[in-house]
Parts: C-alpha cells; sequence; structure tokens
C-alpha cells in the first residue's frame, strides 16, 4: 500500500433510513425507528455526529414514506428555543441546537423496500463517482473508540472498498456479511477475498462479519444496478462488493475491537440503552446504583430505591 495518499478522502455519508421498523412495532407505527431513543438522543443523531467527527459533514439520508420526522430533528426550532432562552434553560437550548450544527442534511427517497444494495443505489444521484462512507443506524459505535476515520484514510489509499469487520460466535454468521480475509503487514487491516451474505455457519468461510460501516468507491453504483436480487430477495450491498472483489477491485476489512451498540433488535436496543445510560456522568452514579439494587433484588419489580429521580 502506498505511503502517500493520492486521492481523495470521502467527503459524504449515506445513511440508509427507509426501513419499516418492523421490529419495534407498535412504538414505529408513527416514529420512525431512527428517532427512538437511546437515553435521551434519537439513535440517528449518534450517527450522523460519528459523520462529523470523522469529517464527513455531507450526509444523505435515503428515506422512504412517513419517515420525515427525521430530518425536522435536524433543523432550527425557534420557537422552542426562544422559550428555552427566556426560561435560562441553557443546557436544553445547546441540546436542541446541536443536531443542527452537525452536518448538512439532504434527502434521497427510497420508493420501495428492495434490499440494502438499492437504497444505497438511490445515494447515487447525490453522490456521483466520489468515494463515500455507508453508516447503518443500528450499529453505533463509541465516539471514544473511532472507527471511520481509519477507515477513510484506507480507502484513500487503496481506492477500494473498506469495510468494519467484528470477530462473531460462529452461531451469529447468518445476521451478517462475512469475509474470506488474510493478513496484511498492518495488524488491524486485512485483505478480503471473497464476501458472502448471511451465510448459515455450517457454509460460512470465517467469523469474520461485516458491521454497518463501509467506505465504497463511486463505480460501486454501476455495480449495483447490474446486481440481481441475491438473499431475501433483496439486492444485497454484499453481492455488489462481492462482484467488484471478483473483478480485480481491493477490498480490505478494519478490523474493530472497540465498544459498538446493535439497536437494531428489542434485546440488543434494551442492552445499548442500559450500557450506555450507565456510562454516562450524568445519568449514570444514580442509575448504576439503582440497577445493583435492582438486579441484588432478584428483579423484584416492585422494587425501587428512589434515587435518580431528579432526572
Ligand atoms: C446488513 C447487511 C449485512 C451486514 C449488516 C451489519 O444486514 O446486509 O451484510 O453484516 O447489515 O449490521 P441487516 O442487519 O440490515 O439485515
Amino acid at each position: 500500500m502506498p505511503e502517500t495518499r493520492t486521492r481523495t478522502r470521502a467527503r459524504k455519508a449515506v445513511i440508509p433510513a427507509a426501513g419499516l421498523g418492523t421490529r419495534f412495532l407498535p412504538a414505529t407505527k408513527a416514529v420512525p425507528k431512527e428517532l427512538l431513543p437511546v437515553v435521551d438522543k434519537p439513535a440517528l443523531q449518534y450517527i450522523v455526529e460519528e459523520a462529523a467527527a470523522s469529517g464527513l459533514t455531507d450526509v444523505l439520508l435515503v428515506t422512504g414514506r412517513g419517515k420525515s420526522s427525521m430530518v425536522d430533528h435536524f433543523d432550527r426550532k425557534l420557537d422552542l428555543e426562544q422559550t428555552l432562552a427566556e426560561s435560562g434553560k441553557d443546557d436544553l437550548l445547546d441540546a436542541i441546537r446541536r443536531p443542527c450544527d452537525l452536518a448538512a442534511i439532504h434527502t434521497s427517497r427510497q420508493p420501495e423496500p428492495l434490499g440494502l444494495g438499492h437504497a444505497v443505489l438511490c445515494a447515487a444521484a447525490h453522490v456521483g463517482n466520489q468515494p463515500f462512507a455507508v453508516m447503518l443506524g443500528d450499529d453505533l459505535i463509541d465516539e471514544r473508540d473511532p472507527l471511520l476515520p481509519r477507515m477513510l484514510d484506507l480507502q484513500a489509499d487503496t481506492g477500494g472498498i473498506v469495510v468494519g469487520l467484528i470477530e462473531v460466535p460462529r452461531e451469529q454468521t447468518k445476521l451478517y456479511g462475512i469475509a474470506t480475509a488474510k493478513p496484511t503487514e498492518q495488524e488491524d487491516v486485512v485483505a478480503i477475498s471473497e464476501l458472502v451474505e448471511k451465510p448459515d455457519p455450517a457454509d460460512a468461510p470465517s467469523n469474520l462479519a461485516v458491521i454497518g460501516r463501509y467506505v465504497l468507491p463511486g463505480e460501486i453504483f454501476d455495480v449495483i444496478a447490474r446486481t440481481q436480487p441475491g438473499r431475501g430477495g433483496e439486492i444485497q450491498l454484499t453481492d455488489a462488493m462481492a462482484t467488484m472483489a471478483n473483478e480485480g477491485t481491493p477490498v480490505h476489512g478494519v478490523l474493530f475491537s472497540g465498544r459498538r451498540y446493535d439497536t437494531g433488535d428489542r434485546q440488543s436496543y434494551l442492552r445499548a440503552v442500559v450500557k450506555l445510560a450507565a456510562d454516562r456522568d450524568d445519568l449514570g452514579p444514580d442509575f448504576r446504583d439503582w440497577l445493583k439494587s435492582y438486579v441484588d433484588s432478584g428483579f423484584n419489580s416492585t422494587f425501587d430505591s428512589g434515587a435518580g429521580s431528579a432526572g
């Protein structure tokens, strides 16, 4: 890999957010799943904060029917700002202004839910022929363990595809895109020769799973456009990346071992909320005390120490 970077670093992030959120019904009947709070911030805000912290201040949300409130979250709300300013609630004023200062938010529509690959294809006109990041809203990466900047730098070096990878237990390969990979000179980077979408554990070539962070070259759009429906009858991003790997595009994975919170189903969402709340400087001390006592009570539903009621 060349030492000097000769290519452009991606500047745009694409967030596929057209899904119906069926795993969280009825909560998601009228509220987009991306706006469900993880502690006190919508899941989507964490993702846009990560994009901005990685230097990506042009963010495209690929949205669908009934999801326009997602975009409102990133607009100013002047009447509320005025009320908060007049009552001296500066912390809350900062909190509602923060999402507006992160990035320029654009949207594109995915008219039908035809798969992740298809959602990414809906970004083609906005992105053009440049490298770009794809960030899936179900994966929150802890800001103390940044992954995306490393991936963006690597993509600028190779000009190819870079994905985030984690090791998963074998039985979980059917939940992820799985990579066939070999080590490189860089300890945290592997070279990927093949990718397969959600293989059964018995057929999985490894336990290296693609998490929801990708940096892709603009050429991927043409490849997605000729990708046939795959797993689940959907146009899969994994299949388009696999085609590019076969046709000679360099594909690398950055191995991630930092803190990550999955919010994609109810079990993992609950764990994410508990972990992030317990870790917070403001809420954490009271919440941890309460949680410890609650566990010690044997999950007795009438238990309530009363701690933390001020928050
Ligand atoms: C998608 C991708 C899969 C990837 C996963 C990461 O699946 O298709 O390859 O491993 O995201 O979260 P989904 O979780 O949307 O079913």
